[in-house]
């Protein structure tokens, strides 16, 4: 089978895509034949040996793949080849085929497409986690979401609103704010693309307290860092939640006695590792997200896809900042 493999660290150029063996199964795992497989923020950070997981090389990126299982290990119990199924491996996943346990698939439901399914698990898991378990986000509350018209910041605007919160979008063009707004944010503003020096970070958060309203934000879901947080942290409400997803601006540093000034907590969120530690509780977002989908409150939207082979251009698009929603690589086998 074909795979796209990491085997020096750097960039998406360094990918290379070769023939391997195909995968068998072992006892309670499954085979699934891919078909569709979404990128992450991750993927362009693992290749570098930037993320927090840090696989033997040589490995496939790829954290989220969606396909038909082909064929089931000794032991395995309700899973079945030919069941449309997800799996979330955090790597590995730029394949034709690809091995996991059987516990781990989700069921596609019937209505969904491999390429949305494949770009649901880690952007909805991620926010719904975030708004709903970390900041318990309340109806009638305001939410500020940077971002916003990235892969966690769009399910972020649509988890928000289906949550019954004023969401404000931000976001760095024109053409991103209008994409938020299409989801359903309340507001949108555009910021500054690069670095911002005190008084353009002070003028931003003016912006900030302007689009959420006269209290300012009760919850920032901050995806970007860099220089957007310090003005997005200025521009909260008393006892807001600020959560901490991801830094593709850079690894912030906040003022804390802002932080003490707003009664303001500052979160931090760490979906993956959270899934590992209290599975119950995942599974149960999971099926509260699947019936949201059923419902038409949430719908990945996947802008652009790439055939197997051109994975690596995915990756770099992303990482150029270039993705409304969700870019996702599509597998012919
Ligand atoms: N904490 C967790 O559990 C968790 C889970 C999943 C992902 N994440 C993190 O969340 C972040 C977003 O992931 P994603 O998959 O949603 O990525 P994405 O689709 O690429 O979205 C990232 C957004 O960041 C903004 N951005 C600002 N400066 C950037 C820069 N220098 N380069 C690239 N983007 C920049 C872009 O929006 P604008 O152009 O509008 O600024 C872009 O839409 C990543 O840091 C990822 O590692 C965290």
């Amino acid at each position: 089978m074909r795979a796209v493999l990491s085997k020096t660290p750097g960039g998406p150029e360094t990918l290379v895509v070769e023939d391997v063996l195909d995968p068998t199964p072992k006892t309670g795992e499954v085979i699934i034949e891919v078909k569709a497989v979404g990128i992450n923020y991750p993927d362009t950070l693992i290749i570098e040996d930037k993320y927090q997981f840090r696989p033997e090389r040589p490995f496939s990126p790829g954290a989220e793949v969606a396909g038909v299982v082909e064929a089931v290990g000794e032991g395995v119990k309700g899973v079945r080849k030919g069941d449309r199924v997800i799996a979330v491996p955090g790597w590995g996943g730029l394949v034709e085929r690809l091995a996991v346990r059987a516990e781990t698939v989700i069921p596609i439901p019937d209505a969904m497409s491999f390429e949305e399914a494949a770009a649901l698990i880690m952007t909805y898991g991620t926010s719904y986690y975030a708004l709903k378990d970390r900041a318990q986000l309340k109806a009638g509350e305001t939410l500020l979401v940077l971002g916003a018209a990235g892969g966690v910041g769009a399910a972020a605007v649509e988890l928000g609103k289906a949550m019954g919160a004023k969401v404000v979008a931000a976001a760095s063009t024109n053409d991103k704010v209008e994409f938020a707004l299409e989801l359903g944010a309340d507001n949108g503003l555009i910021y500054p693309s690069g670095p911002m020096d005190k008084a353009a970070q002070k003028a931003l958060s003016g912006e900030f307290k302007l689009a959420t309203g006269r209290d300012g934000a009760d919850v920032v879901y901050d995806a970007v860092g860099g220089d957007y947080a310090d003005p997005a942290l200025r521009a909260m409400d008393w006892n807001g939640r600020y959560l901490v997803v991801g830094f593709p601006a850079g690894i912030p540093s906040l003022p804390l006695n802002l932080t003490l000034l707003k009664s303001v907590s500052v979160i931090g969120v760490f979906w993956g590792a959270a899934v590992m530690r209290d599975p119950k509780a995942h599974a149960a977002n999971m099926v509260e997200l699947m019936q949201m989908y059923a419902d038409g409150k949430i719908r990945p939207r996947v802008s652009k896809t790439f055939p197997l082979e051109k994975s690596g251009e995915a990756i770099k698009a992303l990482g150029d900042r270039q993705a409304l929603g969700k870019i996702v690589v599509t597998v012919e086998s």
